[in-house]
């Protein structure tokens, strides 16, 4: 910041407080904040556990009155609201993470680096300790280990070196004692925007970006520049001029709307009041500057982005959420998965009896998803149970049993209870939740983190295909040295590297989807038929259904139709059915016949292109092809997105349905 009006520290602080709290909407499970202390020498940070009103309250006691109170001309701040994706949410994991005792550089990051391990043992063989769990450390000590090794180094350079060593995703800014009045920012993979506030409007709408390795002579220049510049873009006083760094729109609308959205691998650095963006590399197709948008949007809108609920935001993230459950996990040059949360636990798996995969409502249908690849990759008897039966039944399990407990929250109390009842009847734990430092990760020996990011609609969507690519990927490491089965192992790697794409394809069919919500809104009913890989999509679509509309609906194997089920079809009961070209396909054509002979008229979903089976009706949504194991995936997601349009249609709150909670911890 250089201030359009001097601020005190306190403000400033009040300000990073105020961002975080427009961030809270994300979920969060730990928040932290950086200052320069009043003499500029140091940096002095709080962290707390816990809501941002904690940390809000400990700033209170830390920062009142006093030498924080004198107006300041240039200050640079940093804080983070964390959803811990490595390490417990505590203070030692909070952020900002530190480059040493003397918080010589502190840094907030959003997203994961995958690399973190290698990268950490490379700093401690030169000497540097780690006081946290997080693969956010490693960027600050990598940062710091540069600065030692590259005194002339600027610190937007050092931050430029520390990436290129970096895989995985992130969103970063950086701050240092050493540099005082700069703050350095970059981005891959994990979105960051730059706010620029001024006093008058901007005489630009685009701030050029600098190339190459040796950019001293213009390093601080420009780039929304001083009033002394003859650069064209020329449009204030320094000094008169507040940057914002921010993850999201929404930690900085109150302050400007104008914004720039910085792009994967670019080095936005802020120095006395000068921004610049940098790039190590031009490549032929790149613009020669970043445009400044000028958002529209209302705080509540930003949020959301473009969509209504949060639920509808989080069904269309599945591309990139499903992407980032198998980042730094699958390799698809070298065809193989490794899955560091259970990788030294897979001997001991592959000599287990029996595997048990346990869970509750949407959790409980990724287990029935996935238990047939399961079956047929590791060769071993899976057993999928609903936690509370489980109980219920006091089930039997031996020393040699694996127990898998999904959870989206890792918070479930009836898949707890039963993660502690087989614990004590020595058992192999493993958890697959979206929660790091959840009850599940905790209590469990070993697990799998699905990375689908925080889940803010009560029904869960994207955690559920998260959930499901995540034993997928498990069944894969699992059949890695069988022979007999590379061929079958080929097939699903291609099928998902090529996933995302067809998730997009399939959530182009949203007005159509939205047609289909029309003719269905006021009926009674909806009944959902499939069998083989895509009974799951039949159950987890009827709960959809249910708790958002309030609807009847029933997921119905299509094989025990003619057991009961096809007694309720008539011309006036909508079936919706998924017949897709898979082994099953023949007898899904059985069971179409058989509903179409008693005057239904059932909705069809189907491969592009399937005239065939197209014909049996006028109503059809035609999916992308891929392997059988998978198809759940892309059959789903109109699943979801029906019964978020009957839910619209019939005006229920589509992110907290009556009597439902995310998160059941009772039992
Ligand atoms: C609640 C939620 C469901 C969720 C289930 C299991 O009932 O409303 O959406 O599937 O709990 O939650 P978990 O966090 O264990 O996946």
């Amino acid at each position: 910041l250089n201030y359009l009006t001097p601020k005190s520290r306190q403000e400033v602080l009040d300000l990073l407080v105020t961002g975080l709290k427009r961030l809270e909407y994300r979920g969060y499970d730990s928040t932290g904040v950086a200052i320069d202390s009043p003499d500029n020498k140091n940096i002095v940070m709080v962290k707390r556990t816990g809501k941002v009103k904690v940390l809000e309250d400990a700033i209170q006691e830390h920062f009142s009155g006093g030498e924080y109170s004198e107006p300041v001309l240039t200050h640079i701040g940093i804080a983070h609201t964390r959803w811990a994706t490595h390490g417990v949410p505590c203070e030692r994991n909070s952020h900002p993470q530190r480059s040493d005792d003397t918080n010589g550089f502190v840094v907030v990051h959003n997203g994961i680096i995958t690399n973190y391990n290698d990268v950490k043992t490379f700093l401690a063989k030169r000497g540097y300790e780690f006081e946290s769990d997080t693969d956010t450390e490693v960027f600050a000590k990598l940062v710091h280990h540069l600065w030692k090794t590259h005194p002339t180094y600027s610190f937007r350079e050092l931050v430029e070196q520390a990436i290129q060593q970096l895989e995985g995703a992130f969103a970063v800014a950086v701050k240092s004692k050493y540099f005082p009045g700069e703050c350095v920012a970059s981005r891959r993979s994990s979105p960051l925007l730059v706010g620029i506030k001024t006093k008058t409007r901007l005489a630009t709408d685009h701030i050029p970006i600098l190339y190459g390795k040796d950019d001293k002579k213009q390093s601080s220049e420009q780039v929304i520049p001083r009033s002394d510049s003859t650069s064209e873009f020329m449009p204030m006083e320094e000094k008169e001029v507040e940057y914002f760094f921010a993850s999201d729109a929404s930690a900085v609308i109150e302050h400007t709307n104008r914004v720039i959205y910085l792009e994967d691998d670019d080095v936005a650095a802020v120095r006395d009041g000068t921004l610049s963006i940098h790039r190590l590399k031009k490549s032929l197709d790149d613009p020669h500057a970043r445009e400044i948008t000028t958002l529209k949007m209302e705080i509540q809108q930003i949020m959301k982005g473009n969509y209504d609920y949060f639920m509808q935001k989080e069904i269309f993230e599945q591309p990139e959420s499903v992407v980032n459950t198998m980042r730094g996990r699958v390799r698809f040059d070298g065809n193989s998965i490794v899955l560091g949360g259970i990788k030294d636990y897979i001997p001991e798996i592959k000599r287990c009896r029996r595997l048990m995969l346990i869970g509750c409502g949407t959790s409980y249908h990724s287990a029935v998803a996935t238990r047939q690849l399961l079956e047929e990759l590791t060769e071993l008897p899976v057993i999928v149970e609903l936690a509370s039966d489980f109980l219920d039944r006091n089930t039997p399990i031996f020393r040699d049993d694996v127990c898998f407990f999904i959870s989206q929250s890792g918070e479930t109390a009836d898949t707890l209870m039963a993660l502690r009842y087989c614990k004590q009847r020595g058992a192999l734990i493993v958890g697959i939740t979206n929660t790091v430092g959840s009850s599940i990760c905790r209590e469990s020996h070993c697990g799998v983190h699905i990375n689908a990011g925080p889940e803010i609609g009560v029904a869960s969507t994207k955690a559920y295909t998260s959930q499901f690519i995540s034993l997928v990927m498990f069944a894969l490491v699992m059949s890695e040295d069988r022979l007999s089965l590379q061929q079958r192992r080929l097939e699903i790697m291609q099928a998902l590297s090529k996933l995302a794409d067809q998730i997009r394809a399939v959530l182009k069919l949203d007005s159509k989807v939205k047609e289909l919500a029309r003719d269905l809104y006021q009926h009674k009913s909806l009944l959902i038929m499939g069998r083989g890989y895509n009974f799951a999509t039949c159950l987890e679509g009827a709960l959809k259904v249910k708790e958002l509309t309030y609807m009847h609906s029933e997921g119905i194997m299509a094989g025990e139709l003619k057991h009961g089920p096809l007694a309720l079809v008539d011309d006036s009961m909508p079936v919706l059915m998924i017949v897709l070209r898979d082994p099953v396909y023949v007898k899904c054509m059985n069971a179409l016949q058989q509903v179409t002979s008693r005057k239904g008229c059932p909705i069809i979903i189907c491969e592009e292109g399937d005239e065939e089976t197209k014909a049996f009706s006028s109503r059809h949504l035609e999916i992308p092809r891929t392997v059988d194991c998978l198809q759940g995936i892309l059959t789903v997601i109109p699943m979801q997105l029906l019964s978020y349009h009957i839910a619209v249609l019939r005006g229920c709150d589509v992110d907290c349905p009556r009597n439902l909670a995310k998160s059941v911890t009772v039992e």
